[in-house]
């Protein structure tokens, strides 16, 4: 169906054209992420600002689609917020795509609200949850 249609390509389009792909050169807060039912791993990097907004955040590794879109997603949504808000809008992505229910937060809306389309295949749920498992680890070792 059409909704089918859009996921698939804004899907498509972020694991093509990964925005904010790479490393931010030192000093930041890294995490490295694995998804061990596939070998996948994800590299996060974070620079933070004194007043501990998200200046930057990229990403490398290698992974299937929805691990790259939506790590791509992710530093798109996350850049320029707060560590608080940037704990809210990780907490809206889990529950939309644990199908936890709907997001909390409107303003986390947008782009995350397409990967719902993972909760049809819930063995990717991992990969979905990849990226936004590493920034969380990234943020914590502050
Ligand atoms: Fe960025 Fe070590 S300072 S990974
Ligand atoms: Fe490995 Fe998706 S299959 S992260």
């Amino acid at each position: 169906d059409d909704l089918r249609d859009l996921y698939q390509q804004v899907i498509l389009d972020h694991s093509r054209n990964p925005r904010n792909r790479g490393e931010i050169p030192p000093p930041c807060l890294h995490a490295h992420g694995d998804n061990p039912s596939c070998g996948d791993e994800i590299d996060v990097w974070v620079k933070v600002k004194d007043d501990g907004s998200i200046e930057d955040l990229k990403f490398t590794g290698q992974g299937c689609a929805i691990s790259q879109a939506s790590a791509s997603m992710m530093t798109q949504k996350i850049k320029g917020k707060s560590k608080d808000e940037a704990a809210a809008v990780r907490e809206d992505f889990r529950r939309v795509v644990m199908g936890d229910g709907a997001p909390a937060n409107e303003d986390a809306l947008g782009e995350l609200i397409l990967l719902e389309g993972v909760q049809k295949f819930p063995q990717r749920v991992k990969c979905a949850m990849l990226a936004w498992r590493a920034l969380e680890q990234a943020l914590e070792g502050k």
